[in-house]
């Protein structure tokens, strides 16, 4: 059966695909914030996944707010990227994992979860900027997008998006292969891109949240999304797909790294990498 090997979850900023297409990485705004990945690069390099889980959330790419479905899955042999409007050039196609969609699909279903199967899926920033932040040499696994969304109410709580992690650990660990699998969450942290509390960041909370998912993965189950919102901005509940990812990896973990920076653009960036026990 296939193995989950740990999970990775970071914020995922348009303005860092201009950061990497432009070779800034070194340049003072940025080190602190691309420096959080270089443990993990080492670290991926020696539990060597073949194929990663994303669990991330579309901003108008795919779905956009006429059709908006609530989770995702993507069920493509390859996963194209397209121009956003941010500038950023857009990427070589992803390649798929067919067989775990599929029977992911069927585990969820199985499971209850009503999920809306994606036979052909286009991917944003929050779904190509992390794949290149934990590999930046060349995405050397195959994938399998899960989306959640978190941009048109009403948004799924913090509590099912735990419990749909936990159903897909569970449908990965069935998987009849022998392929490492490591689980991606994008999103969050803190951040509020618009309206009166614009800016907002909440690095109390976030720093909290980052720490439940070592030892109390399911701490942040507890709040609403309206409670979420208040803490960590309109767009700070992207945290939902980090939690999401502790799910699926269940079980104990060990810290690897972390890293957390305010703020890239308006976003207070965090890092996460998990090695499953
Ligand atoms: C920013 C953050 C995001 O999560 C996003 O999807 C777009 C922009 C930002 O801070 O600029
Ligand atoms: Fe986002």
């Amino acid at each position: 059966m296939a193995k989950i090997i740990g999970g990775l979850t970071t914020s995922h900023v348009p303005a860092i695909g201009g950061a990497i297409a432009r070779g800034v990485q070194q340049e003072p705004y940025w080190k602190p914030f691309f420096d959080g990945f270089l443990p993990v690069h080492q670290w991926l390099g020696e539990v060597k996944p073949d194929v990663a889980v994303v669990f991330y959330n579309d901003h108008g790419l795919n779905f956009f707010l006429d059709k908006m479905p609530t989770f995702a899955v993507g069920a493509a042999p390859e996963y194209r990227n397209a121009d956003e409007g941010w500038g950023l050039p857009t990427l070589a196609p992803f390649k798929g994992q067919p067989d775990l969609s599929w029977h992911l699909i069927e585990h969820l279903v199985d499971r209850e979860f009503d999920i809306t199967t994606c036979q052909e899926m286009l991917v944003d920033h929050a779904f190509t900027l992390p794949l290149k932040l934990f590999w930046p040499q060349g995405c050397p696994v195959t994938t399998v997008p899960i989306c959640i969304n978190t941009v048109q109410f009403p948004l799924p709580s913090a509590k099912r998006c735990y419990a749909l992690g936990r159903a897909v650990g569970e449908a990965i660990r069935s998987w009849d292969s022998d392929k490492r699998v490591v689980v991606v969450g994008t999103g969050g942290l803190s951040h509020q891109l618009d309206g009166e509390r614009a800016g907002f960041i909440n690095k109390p909370f976030d720093l909290k949240f980052m720490d439940s998912l070592i030892e109390d993965p399911q701490w942040a189950t507890q709040f609403s999304i309206h409670e979420l919102v208040e803490k960590t901005g309109t767009q700070g509940v992207e945290l939902l797909m980090w939690l999401a990812t502790r799910a699926a990896v269940g079980g104990r973990v060990r810290k690897v790294h972390t890293n957390y920076h305010i703020p890239i653009s308006n976003t207070a960036a965090g890092m996460m990498a998990l090695e499953a026990l």
